[in-house]
């Protein structure tokens, strides 16, 4: 029996975690869920968008499957996200973007994989007016050689034992010298540690351009913490879009899993929600506690139900419903 935290998040958070829970619950994996609360709803309801009792369970039961969490722009709490991931030391966050069978998309030949620095860069907090000048802002980013080799390491690591051919850093080091050139330093140096896989690197706008126009051309990149949230993104837009890409946040000894996409405010409620990312999030967690087969029949279940335009979400051109898609997944499951 896994323990495993299960915060269900805002906004359309509650609707997919139940489809996932569904379909999790149908492949008869043995899993105790221990609920606890984060983000808006926390926040309204104690005060507190991270209470100390969500990090304990965190803390003690190491792993964690994470609705989105909404967070205020501009001004309001900092996000709970990013603070998850310092908390725990979430170094790692590794976002595959693979085209997937039957979802509409300008491409059909996408696997890449983002392995975003999670605890750094600009996403540190720093920020303030300067001297109390509404007018004037400014922010700190902070790189270090040990969080680089860390996040860089692994998608080397990751790229050895998945035999996965090539790693490209993305970095701004022409006009980010400090930072990000420290980031392609240290890149440059673990290269050498790994010669049989290819490297590259390459600036982050040029990145940009080169994954729109030939996103089959890239394997694996690893970047910075902004970067990385963004170019993830635009992964997700190469592939279906942000209801189809699931991420691991991981460290030495937690894990949380998520979906890349937020809260959706504009479709919550809606039964609209597609859960694909969070079910894909709730896969990589399977495989991350050794549940290699439960996660490989409930992929292949979802793989067969993905092309049925009757019951996928809107949001993949289909006509279904949140509820129609987890049911079909789960009678397919029934079929394996
Ligand atoms: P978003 O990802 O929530 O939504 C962007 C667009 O994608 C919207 O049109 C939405 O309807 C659509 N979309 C997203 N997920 C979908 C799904 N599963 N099925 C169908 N359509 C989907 O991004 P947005 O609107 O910028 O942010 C909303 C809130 O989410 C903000 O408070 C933000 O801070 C938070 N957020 C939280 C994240 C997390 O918990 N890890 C990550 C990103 C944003
Ligand atoms: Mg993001």
């Amino acid at each position: 029996m896994h323990n495993i935290v299960l915060i269900k998040g805002d906004g359309i958070g509650p609707e997919i975690t139940e489809s996932v829970l569904k379909i999790l619950e149908a492949a008869k994996i043995e899993i105790n869920w221990i609920p606890a609360s984060a983000g808006m709803e926390a926040y309204e309801s104690s005060g507190n968008p991270l209470p100390d009792e969500t990090v304990a369970l965190i803390d003690k039961h190491k792993i964690a499957l994470k609705g989105p969490l909404t967070t205020p722009v501009g001004s309001g709490f900092r996000s709970v996200n990013v603070a998850l991931r310092q908390r725990f030391h979430l170094f790692c966050n590794m976002r595959p973007a693979r085209t997937l069978p039957g979802v509409p998309s300008r491409f059909g030949n996408v696997d890449l994989i983002t392995f975003r620095e999670n605890t750094q860069g600009m996403y540190i907090g720093q920020e303030r007016y300067v001297e109390g000048d509404q007018n004037r802002a400014e922010s700190i980013a902070v790189i270090t050689r040990e969080a680089s080799e860390r996040i860089i390491r692994s998608a080397f690591e990751y790229a050895r034992k998945y035999r996965r051919r090539k790693v490209t850093l993305v970095h701004k080091a022409n006009i980010l010298k400090y930072t990000t050139g420290l980031f392609l330093q240290v890149g440059q140096d673990i290269a050498k540690d790994y010669p049989d896989i290819t490297f590259n690197d390459m600036i982050v706008d040029n990145t940009a351009m080169q994954m729109v126009m030939r996103p089959e051309t890239f394997d694996i990149i690893v970047t910075t913490n902004l970067f990385g949230d963004i170019l993830s993104d635009l992964a997700s837009g190469l592939v279906g879009g942000l209801g189809v890409t699931g991420s691991a946040n991981t460290g030495d000894k937690h894990a949380i899993f998520e979906a890349v996409h937020g809260s959706a405010p504009d479709i919550a409620g809606k039964g609209m929600a597609n859960p694909t990312a969070l079910l894909l999030s709730a896969l990589m967690m399977l495989e991350h506690i050794g549940e290699l087969d439960s996660a490989q029949q409930i992929r292949k279940a979802l793989y067969r139900t993905l092309p049925d335009k009757e019951v996928i979400t809107a949001d993949l051109g289909g006509e279904g419903s949140t509820s129609k898609f987890t049911n079909a997944v789960v009678s397919q499951l029934k079929k394996i």
